[in-house]
């Protein structure tokens, strides 16, 4: 099969891991207004255009040493297409859905993302569908910026990006944020059928993606981010009655100077998972790797020193294409 996985930690067999060539910010238009910068008044500072070669040449360095890893676990690794696109290939997380043998490139947020899939789309099997993407400016709330009560995306028609969502098998959860709204989540449950439940998390974090905010370990096991999931009951059913190790707070490894793409919770909630009892964690988090070993998980530690630069860590930057059934 050349592509099958229903949740987030199953072993590992394939996956694709993003390259960091031509990331680049880019030039602004109202997805991106809206999208990734409503917390700022002020956006004259955002600077567009690539990332400096030091960030592109370490990334490629430590991405080596992550690949290297997982073949060594014994795990196929892909990597997109080298080649530029409108905004990085770094997180192939963020594009393409896959559940089960199927593969979707969902209908991203911003528009420099649209097409991103085209750098991976060798890797994903004939079970693979494009959904439309509505291209009308109306989609996009410019009262969100300076608000935090409203998001960025009307409802209008289904946008999200594929890193809003993670897998437990039969259920789903799905961010609701400026980077996929509700009725995102409407299509992602005709997507899979009636079978498996897609569910909402609300009002928590209204920014790109859910995966600094929960990650599952294993069938009742998660972590979440204590910033954002105050309590469990801020977690829909099933998930409110999994076991929960709440996320110690993360070493801050820092960021290129003026180029900072995400939060601290990138550097330990964005771990990703070989299997039930092995995940890659950033090497400076030991609070962290305690907590998962009081859990039984071990941690391997590897270093990533441009998660926050880019705004990924190892389950951005990382598409799960096989893990093994058991
Ligand atoms: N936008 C998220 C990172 C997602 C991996 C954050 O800043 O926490």
């Amino acid at each position: 099969m050349s592509i099958y996985s229903t949740n987030e930690w199953d072993p590992l067999k394939k996956v694709i891991v993003g390259v960091p060539e031509y990331a680049r910010i880019p030039t602004m238009d109202k997805s991106l207004r809206v999208v990734n910068y409503a917390d700022k008044k002020d956006i004259s500072n955002v600077k567009s255009g690539l990332y400096p070669k030091q960030v592109v040449d370490e990334s490629n360095e430590d991405l080596d040493v992550f690949v290297n890893f997982l073949k060594s676990e014994g795990v196929e690794v892909r990597r997109p297409n080298r080649v530029p696109t409108g905004y990085y290939n770094y997180c192939p997380r963020d594009s393409v859905f896959v559940y089960k043998n199927h593969a979707l490139a969902t209908p991203m947020s911003l528009r420099a993302r649209e097409k991103e899939f085209i750098n991976i789309v060798e890797h994903l099997g004939n079970n693979f569908s494009i959904a439309d993407n509505y291209q009308g400016d109306d989609i996009y709330n410019e009262g969100c910026v300076g608000d935090l009560e409203q998001l960025a995306l009307n409802e209008i028609a289904p946008k999200f990006d594929a890193a809003n969502v993670i897998r437990a098998n039969d259920h789903l959860l799905y961010l609701v944020s400026n980077s996929g709204n509700r009725k995102g989540a409407e299509y992602l449950q005709e997507f899979v059928g009636s079978d498996v439940k897609v569910h909402t998390l609300e009002k928590v974090y209204s920014y790109m993606h859910i995966d600094s905010t929960v990650a599952f370990l294993r069938e009742g096991l998660l972590l979440a981010n204590p910033s954002r999931i105050k309590s469990r009951d801020m977690l829909p059913a099933p998930f409110n009655t999994w076991d929960i190790v709440w996320a110690p707070e993360p070493v801050d490894v820092g960021h290129y100077p003026g180029l900072c793409n995400s939060s601290i919770w990138t550097w330990n909630v964005n771990l990703f998972s070989v299997n039930p009892n092995l995940v890659v964690l950033e090497k400076h988090q030991e609070p962290t790797r305690k907590a998962l070993e009081a859990h039984g998980i071990e941690c391997a530690m590897l270093p990533i020193r441009h998660a926050r630069t880019l705004g990924g860590c190892f389950h951005c930057c990382t598409l799960d294409l096989v893990r093994e059934v058991r």
